[in-house]
């Protein structure tokens, strides 16, 4: 079969994919154009690169990346306005008052999200607030703009565009119970206090072998609870994971486990009702780009796509849970 996805996914939810700018030319332009309609910027919208100074703003990469999605008529998911990493330096040595830093970051939330308010359909407002096993990660947000920072910033998002959608976005909430309960809390929090959210990111970054089904099922029931639209927002698939033998080359057998759970990944994505889906991102398109290989410092193949830009038995699994 040749059909692909964002076709099979048609009308339901967009599927999507992140790229840098460097990477919209050659087989990465022609997969994005044929299988994705979404795409989201790996790194082009994040603070460091957009944030050269008070009130002083690098526009360059990320309207490389939204004139290209607007060329092509794919859907724009912005990622992401408040991390803790990729912070640019001159913020980590600020020395003035939490006042004027504070100041500072409701003018860089409100000046990005006004810039592309008409071309950007979503934000992740704030990334990865909760720490590994629960509790709120010290960050310099916290530590600058007090306990309440994560009301503040999507206030200062939905003054600066009525329409945009709002995402809080996260990693690893279904293996790790702690830290789910917590990420929920918050947003019980917000929603108790009329914060405007619209969904959760729930990046999606697993194994062949955690998290399981059941424990995917119940983050998203967990949301859902809540009426939270949910984005899988940064999908990837480790071969190698901890707790198994590395292998130095991807195996039949593991290729096929990624196959079977990229299935039960899209399957219960699929089974959202209606109103609360919006699109699955994958992580990058090809194997050797996943950023996944740096950060676990191992051999994988963690996408649906290989070196040359040939489809996988992942893709197949994306495709059958569709
Ligand atoms: C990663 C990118 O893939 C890298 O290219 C970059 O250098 C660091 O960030 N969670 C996130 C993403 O929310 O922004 C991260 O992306 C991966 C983990």
């Amino acid at each position: 079969t040749d059909v692909n996805l964002k076709d099979k996914a048609a009308d339901n939810f967009f599927v999507g994919a992140a790229l840098s700018t460097n990477r919209l030319t050659g087989g990465y332009n022609e997969l994005l154009t044929t299988e994705f309609n979404s795409i989201t910027a790996e790194s082009e919208m994040k603070m460091r690169t957009i944030f050269a100074g008070p009130s002083d703003y690098n526009w360059t990469r990320p309207d490389e990346l939204v004139q290209y999605a607007t060329e092509n008529e794919l859907n724009i998911h912005g990622h992401a306005l408040i991390w803790h990493e990729e912070v640019p330096d001159w913020m980590r040595t600020f020395t003035g008052s939490n006042e004027e830093f504070e100041m500072i970051i409701e003018d860089y939330i409100k000046a990005v999200v006004t810039r592309y308010s008409d071309k950007i359909t979503s934000w992740d407002v704030v990334n990865e607030a909760i720490s590994d096993g629960g509790g709120i990660r010290n960050t310099i947000f916290l530590e600058k703009l007090g306990s309440n920072y994560i009301a503040k910033c999507f206030q200062w998002a939905r003054e600066a565009d009525p329409d945009v959608l709002l995402f809080y976005n996260d990693y690893n909430t279904p293996a790790d119970l702690a830290k789910q309960q917590d990420v929920y809390a918050l947003i019980d929090d917000l929603q108790a206090n009329n914060i405007s959210i619209d969904g959760i990111g729930l990046q999606m970054h697993i194994s062949i072998d955690s998290p399981t089904r059941q424990e995917i099922q119940d983050d998203v029931d967990m949301a859902l609870q809540r009426n939270l639209i949910i984005h899988f927002s940064e999908l990837d698939i480790r071969v190698n994971p901890d707790g198994r033998q590395m292998v130095s080359s991807l195996t039949e057998e593991r290729e096929i486990a990624q196959r079977l759970k990229c299935k039960e990944v899209v399957d219960i994505y699929n089974d959202i009702p209606e109103a609360f889906k919006y699109a699955i991102t994958v992580w990058g398109l090809r194997d050797p780009d996943s950023w996944i290989i740096n950060h676990h410092n191992r051999p994988d193949w963690p996408l649906l796509f290989d070196d040359s830009f040939n489809r996988k038995s992942a893709h197949i699994g994306f495709l059958e849970g569709l």
